[in-house]
């Protein structure tokens, strides 16, 4: 896979005409995720305005719900023409399989070659083993609840996970490609930690088994969003 085609823009803290602008000057730039926070302040239409430019998207909304609705909602998710979409494993087997049905007929519906990939999301770094404890009474060691949740989403035939980057090796051990892994929480050597607790640069990501790496401040924020682009492809074009 080429460098650029590894990196996916996360399209977030700003809005439509501020995220189109900054696309555009990344003349390399081949995906972009767009998350909760774009999606519900403009709606479907900002999927269709980035593949307009020949831009792949990732549709971060991470459903979770009943089967039936995680059935419909993937069916017009995909007819959006998003690549990627999220959906919770805790969802469950049942939600998972009418996700990926939903997905496939909203795919079809729509007259597209192939449905999206669903990408399962496991426990969300937010969590600790602690909280998860005290607060939803799970006793489970953290890594043994991710594992379980990942095998849960792929024998639902879930394609990928989202994984952060400290669960890439595992992961990677227990699914080999094509299984994709796709991580956050990247920081080029350089770059800034914002909030992310534990990162990892590209090429550590991508050498720990990652598929491709969704990367947003160190890009969306550098004062030249395109070099810094350029700086994450070549990192990756030097393993
Ligand atoms: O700006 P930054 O590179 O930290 O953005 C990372 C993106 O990945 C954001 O869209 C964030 O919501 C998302 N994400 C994350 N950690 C997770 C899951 C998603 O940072 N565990």
């Amino acid at each position: 896979m080429e460098p650029a085609d590894r990196i996916i823009v996360a399209l977030d803290g700003m809005g439509v005409e501020r995220a189109l602008a900054m696309v555009d000057t990344i003349p390399d730039l081949r995906w972009v995720k767009v998350g909760l926070e774009l999606f519900s302040a403009v709606g479907p239409a900002v999927v269709a305005q980035l593949r307009q430019r020949g831009l792949r998207v990732f549709l971060d909304l991470k459903f979770h719900d009943i089967p039936a609705t995680m059935a419909g909602a993937c069916r017009s998710a995909a007819a959006l023409g998003a690549e990627l979409m999220t959906v919770h494993a805790c969802a469950g087997s049942a939600g998972l399989q009418q996700a990926l049905a939903g997905a496939a007929a909203g795919a079809e519906q729509a007259g597209l070659s192939e449905p999206p990939q669903l990408l399962a999301v496991t426990v969300l770094t937010s969590w600790d083993e602690a909280r998860l404890q005290q607060q939803l009474l799970l006793g489970l060691p953290l890594p043994v609840y991710v594992r379980h949740l990942a095998a849960l989403a792929a024998d639902a035939g879930i394609g990928g996970c989202v994984c952060s980057p400290q669960e890439l090796p595992a992961l990677r051990a227990c699914y080999p490609e094509p299984f994709a892994l796709v991580t956050p929480g990247i920081r080029p050597a350089a770059a800034a930690v914002d909030d992310q607790a534990r990162v990892m640069t590209p090429s550590e990501a991508v050498q720990a088994g990652a598929s491709r790496l969704v990367i947003g401040r160190p890009i969306t924020t550098a004062v030249e969003p395109a070099a810094a682009f350029a700086r994450c492809c070549a990192e990756l074009g030097s393993l």
